[in-house]
Order: C-alpha cells, then structure tokens, then sequence
C-alpha cells in the first residue's frame, strides 16, 4: 500500500516538473513568435507611389462627385482590395446638387451683391422658387444652446424660431479648443431641427478659421448634399454673410458683437433689419460612391476598425472656356495611397495567419468635400454594426516634407486612442504633439466626425512639424513648405504628382506616418485594444 501510494506521487511530481517545462518553453517561444509582436513594417515607396500617380492623373478629371474619375478612381481602389484579398462592396451615396442661377436678396433698401456679399444655397423640396418677403431678421449671438457642456449657454431662451431667418456668429464662446458647437454645421443642423426659415451665418476669417475665398470656391456653383430623409424640411435658405453686412445690419461693429456674445447672457433678438430673397431652384440627382473594403478577423467576429480616407476631389471646372483640373495629389489621392498600402500590410500579415482578431474595414469615402456626406452616409447605413466598432481612424492626406520628431493625433485627448498612438509613436522614436490649431476644430472637418457622433472613439493621425531634414531656420522651412502648401497649393490645380516630387523628400515623412499608422492598427486588430471615451467627452454619450 505504501509503495502504491508513493509511486503515484513521484510520478504526479514529474509530471508536474514535465508539465512546467512544457509550458514554459512554449510559452517562451509563444512569446517570441507570439502573434502579439509587432513583426516590422517597411512602406514599399514604389507601390505608393504608383497609387497617388494613378489617382491624380489628368485623365480622371480631379475625380469629382458622381463623374466618370470618380469611377475610375473607386475601380481602381476596388480592383487593388479585391487583388490582395479584401471583399468589396461599393455603396451608392444618393446626393442632389443645387444651384441658384437666379438669386436676388436685399436688405433694408440695399441690394446685395452675390459673391462680394452673401453666398447661398438652398435646402428647400419640391419648389423651383423661394421666396420671403418682408422678413425681420432675428440675431440668435452664437445660435448655441449646449447641455451643460462645456457650460450652460443658451442662445434661444426660449425663443420661438419656426419660420424666422437668424443671423448667426460662428464659433463659440467657450475656453478652449473649438467645440462642435462652434461649428457652423451645428448652427445649420440646430435651426433646421427647430423648424427655422434660414440662416445667415456671419464669416470673418478669424472665426470660421478660413478667409471668404474659400467660400466662393470653386466659383459658388454647385451645392451637393444628401437627399434629404422623407418629411425632413430643410432650410429655405442658407447663406454666409460678409462680415460688412453683418456690421451693417447689427450696425455695431463685428468686435462688440463678438464682446456681447463671448459675455453670455445673450438672447435671440429682433433687429431692425427687413429681408426679401427670391431664389430660382435647380436640381439634379447624382451618386457618389463609397467604397468598402473588409478583411476578415477571427471567425464570427464581427468586431472591426475602420481606416477611412476620402477619395473625391474637386474635379474639373470650366474657367474662360478653359477646362482646369484639379487633380488632388496631396488631397487626397496621398491618403488613398496610404490607406491601401496600409491594407496591403495586414492583408499580407493574415495570409501568414499573423493577424487580426478584429475586422479591418477600409472606406474611402466620397463628397467629403461637400462636408462629409459619404463618411455622413456610411455611418447612417454602416455595413456592420457601429456598436462592434472599436475604432475609426482616419489618416488622410501625407506628409510629403520630410522626417519629424512628432506626430500629431487630432482628437488624441477626447479618447485612450491618444495612449495607443503615444506608444506607436514611442516605439517609432517620435513623440506625439498637441494639436497645432486646437481654435480651428480641426476634429469637426474630416471623415472621423461622423463616426465619433455615433459614439465610435475616432482620431485623425497626422504629422507633426519638427522637421529634421532642413539646413535654414524651421520657421523658414515651414514657411517654404507646409505653409506654401496651404497658401498655394491646397484646393488649387497645382496639387499634383509633380509637386510631390519638387519636395525632394516626399516619402521620408510618410514612411514614419505609415509606420505609426500601422502599429495603432496593430494594437487595434491584433492585440484588440478597446478604446473608450475621456470622462465627460460629449461623444460618449452616443456609444451604445
Ligand atoms: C433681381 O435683381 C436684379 C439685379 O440685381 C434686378 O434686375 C431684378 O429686377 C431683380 N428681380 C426681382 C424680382 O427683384
Ligand atoms: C485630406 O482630406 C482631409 C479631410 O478628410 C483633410 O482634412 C486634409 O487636409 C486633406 N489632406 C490634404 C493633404 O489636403
Ligand atoms: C514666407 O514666404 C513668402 C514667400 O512664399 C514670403 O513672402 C514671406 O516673407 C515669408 N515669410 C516669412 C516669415 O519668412
């Protein structure tokens, strides 16, 4: 008995001893080869290049909304996701684009002039002409009313709206970085959900945070927008208004008013001003196309990220019977570019079986120039469940200048995703700055808006400006660079592939974008990192 009884002993000891060896030794060489590792990553320069060559070419036009480049460019991005193993769908975006060949408004006795004065467009259905006649404007200060946060500000008190035209300050009265209700795309949504007749938003470029000729371009024409859901009214009229105009109807100057507003205490008021407008509609429907391409995560697992980068341009304009291309290199065929070779790493990782617990889903969305409508569009119609979405990262446009010592993650602080970056950036021997131009809201302009307004913590990775590769002054550097970028070059026809090569560097500075784009997606996709929301961020509220 006793001899029974020991042996089983000894035995369950070496098997322990057995047990543990085994288990350490593959746990240790689980964790070498472990698919928690991020294994490197190179950016194959030559392939990117090929893609930003091709989506900038002249023969797609600038790739405008609902035209033949635009279907170019979506087969191309499709062929390229479809060939390294994504399966695509591409969404029709169903939008109306309006213009107003006739326009007349007044003002008091003045006659405005379209351009110089006011642009406009309309959100009316189902009639040709709008008109409204002896119109009191009402001014509405900012035109914000916020639930307590970042405080209690309340431009309506109460104010019956239904009807009325409002004249409205853009940005916010707040301490710190613009909020969305600094936005003019707030005022707009907030007016029309109380049943208003218009809007005169008042632009001066220090608040808007862009001068009047962006406004303008190109040539006012057109106005695309989603077709509006059934039974949704729309605005009668949306104009911007010239600061001069502004002064002449609230007739203080542009400074009191902002003093007045910036004060609090501000409710809507009636102003001596009478308006008449008369508009002649035209509409015509087109499609703008979304393209989506998902990559697989673990069985059944419909968890996913989504990387977007818009891939619409400005297209072509007739200009003295001249027809001048816009071609958008840098914006954003450059994004496009990076979004695929981004694609083309994970798929690559998961062919080796390296990857991912979650879904990669890419969307290159169209008429982000138009404010955002198929990113807008995509999260209304989300081919997956918005709720089984990590995360949403948006990561357009390249830094074709250079090496930094920083990247930039804007909207890094509203979401633990600034975490995520501050480490990929660590490990790519970069740190993160803060946002350049926390005043210019800069969260509120691109593809990830929509996304965070579904509750899906969101993040724009971008570069920073540390520069290391100039002999001369930084500020001199920068000022010949990105700031000549911004003056010359965005939203002209001379954003091209040429110009990307006239940088002399153009791939130093998106390689290490890449790079720390990638190791985000990894924390995302591979080690299934779950972002959440900064304590009192207004977007939380909408997570479910
Ligand atoms: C509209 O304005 C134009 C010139 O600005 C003027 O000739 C025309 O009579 C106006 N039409 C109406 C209906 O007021
Ligand atoms: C690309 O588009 C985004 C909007 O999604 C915009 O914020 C960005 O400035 C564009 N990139 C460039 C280089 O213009
Ligand atoms: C920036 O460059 C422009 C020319 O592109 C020049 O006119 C201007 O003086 C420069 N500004 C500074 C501060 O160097």
């Amino acid at each position: 008995m006793a001899v029974y009884r020991r042996r089983p002993r000894i035995r369950i000891v070496w098997l322990t001893v057995a047990l543990f060896t085994v288990v350490a030794l593959f746990g240790g060489l689980g964790f070498l080869m472990s698919e928690d590792r991020f294994p490197g990553v190179v950016l194959n320069t030559a392939r990117l290049d090929s893609h930003i060559k091709y989506l900038s070419s002249l023969s797609l036009e600038g790739r405008a909304v609902g035209t033949e480049g635009e279907i170019s460019a979506v087969q191309y991005i499709r062929g390229v996701l479809d060939t390294i193993g994504f399966k695509t769908t591409v969404q029709t975006v169903p939008l109306q684009g309006v213009t107003l060949p006739a326009v007349n408004l007044s003002i008091g006795s003045d006659n405005l002039r379209r351009g110089q004065d006011f642009v406009i467009t309309s959100e009316a259905e189902n009639v040709n002409i709008v008109e409204l006649k002896d119109e009191r404007i009402l001014y509405g200060g900012y035109c914000i009313k916020t639930d307590g946060n970042p405080e209690d500000y309340d431009s309506f008190c109460s104010t019956d709206v239904r009807g009325r035209v409002i004249l409205c300050l853009v940005n916010d009265p707040f301490e710190g970085p613009l909020t969305y209700y600094g936005r003019w795309v707030y005022k707009v949504e907030e007016l029309r959900r109380r049943g208003a007749a218009g809007v005169l938003l008042v632009h001066t470029t220090e608040s808007a945070g862009y001068g009047w000729n962006v406004l303008q371009s190109p040539d006012g024409g057109e106005n695309i927008r989603l077709m509006s859901k059934d039974g949704e009214e729309g605005l009668k009229i949306r104009a911007w208004v010239a600061q001069h105009i502004a002064e002449r109807i609230l007739k203080i100057s542009i400074d009191r008013a902002f003093e007045e507003a910036n004060r609090g205490g501000l409710c809507m008021q009636e102003t001596d001003m009478i308006l008449h407008v008369r508009l002649d509609i035209t509409r015509r429907e087109l499609y703008g196309l979304n393209v989506i391409g998902q990559l697989d995560g673990s069985a059944g697992n419909n968890e996913h990220v989504i990387l977007t980068s818009h891939h619409d341009h400005l297209g072509a304009i007739e200009r003295n019977g001249e027809k001048v291309i816009y071609p958008g290199a840098l914006d954003n065929a450059s994004g496009v570019g990076k979004l695929l070779e981004l694609a083309t790493y994970f798929a690559a990782m998961k062919s080796q079986a390296r990857c991912c617990k979650r879904k990669l889903v890419v969307i290159t969305p169209t008429a982000e120039e138009a404010v955002l409508l198929g990113s807008s569009y995509y999260a209304d119609h989300p081919l997956l469940p918005l709720a089984q979405c990590a995360a949403v990262l948006n990561m357009d446009g390249m830094n074709v200048w250079g090496p930094t010592t920083d990247s930039v993650g804007i909207g890094s602080e509203r979401s633990t995703l600034g975490d995520i970056l501050a480490r990929a950036a660590r490990e790519e021997g970069q740190r993160v700055a803060p946002d350049p131009a926390p005043e210019q809201g800069l969260f509120f302009r691109s593809d990830q808006l929509p996304f965070a307004r579904k509750g899906v913590p969101a993040m724009k990775i971008t570069h920073g400006f540390s520069f290391t590769n100039h002999e001369q002054d930084i500020d001199e550097y920068l000022n010949a660079t990105v700031w000549d970028y911004n003056r010359n070059v965005y939203h002209q026809p001379v954003d091209t592939y040429e110009y990307l090569h006239e940088q002399g560097d153009p791939y130093s500075g998106a390689e290490q974008e890449f790079k720390v784009g990638a190791r985000v997606l990894f924390d995302l996709l591979v080690r299934g990192f779950s972002p959440k929301w900064m304590p009192g961020e207004p977007f939380a509220r909408f997570r479910s």
